[in-house]
């Protein structure tokens, strides 16, 4: 067992939807949560500054002697995915999203038809369709970039009947409809906020993966399987950095995690 924090960290508000269902499925865990708001978006920075941006968030998290990092941002999973960001780093456990997210979809479909929305860096590295098929080679995929979702949810623009989410999200996901994708994967962990939304497009018969889901839910297989578990019997801390203004962000945490209770926020640097 270990009662050390899970760190995790994404380019803004996204990385919540992993933080609440963390807290869903492990009460008992601390949990320090970094969202970089002053440099949200990511997904339209070169591979270089999302690299640099990432080993400053990790560097951030490494002070407070996190036991696992989670990268809840698909952008900095899929992008960086065969750099070695974790090289020198003080914690050994970590993930990104990608791998718990496929696998996720894989035993999902039926039809053997899943698409991928993601962010344009994410969809440009090609990394959702390449570890489906290293799964499954029979699957096909069909992918979108969806680059005004991020500042939708930043902005919060996700109520489902919200006509200016609405009228994006078809727009954007018209082809994706057309090819019958049975299961979608929100490949940027933003996009569960807009869940509704992508599913009064959808239709309610077509499965939505929140990678912000898929990774907790890998986090707290692994903490299990190894043992590393907080065992503590009161509930854990949710303590939460943003790089920018904290007011914003808390306005924020309170629409997307449903309440501020037992949560701390502060404002922080990651340099
Ligand atoms: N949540 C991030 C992701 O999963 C948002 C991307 C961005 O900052 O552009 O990709």
């Amino acid at each position: 067992m270990s009662e050390l924090a899970i760190g995790v960290f994404d380019s803004g508000v996204g990385g919540l939807t992993c933080v609440k269902e963390l807290t869903r499925l492990m009460p008992h865990e601390d949990i320090i949560y970094l969202g970089d708001t002053a440099r949200v978006p990511y997904g339209t920075k070169s591979v270089d500054t999302i690299a640099r941006y990432a080993r400053e968030d990790i560097a951030f998290l490494e002070r407070f002697n996190v036991k696992m990092i989670l990268i809840a941002c698909g952008t900095v999973s899929s992008v960086l995915m065969s750099r070695p960001l974790f090289e020198n780093s003080s914690v050994s456990s970590y993930s990104g999203v990608i791998y718990p997210t496929v696998s996720a979809a894989c035993a999902e479909t039926l039809n053997k038809r899943i698409g991928v929305i993601g962010t344009p860096a994410t969809i440009r590295s090609g990394c959702y369709g390449k570890a489906i098929r290293e799964i499954r080679s029979d699957i096909k995929v069909f992918s979108k970039a969806c680059p005004m979702f991020v500042p939708l949810v930043e902005n919060g623009y996700t109520a489902k009947d919200d006509p200016v989410a609405l009228m994006i999200a078809r727009e954007y996901l018209e082809d994706m409809k057309r090819e019958g994708v049975d299961t979608l994967i929100l490949g940027c962990t933003h996009y569960p906020h807009l869940e509704g939304v992508i599913s009064s497009v959808m239709g309610d018969n077509v499965r939505l993966i929140s990678s912000g889901a898929e990774i907790a839910k890998y986090a707290e297989r692994t903490l299990i399987s190894s043992g590393e578990a907080a065992q503590r019997k009161e509930h854990g801390r949710i303590t939460l950095y943003c790089t920018d203004s904290e007011e914003l962000f808390s306005e924020n945490v309170e629409t997307f995690l449903g309440h501020k209770d037992n949560i701390t926020i502060s404002a922080c640097s990651v340099k």
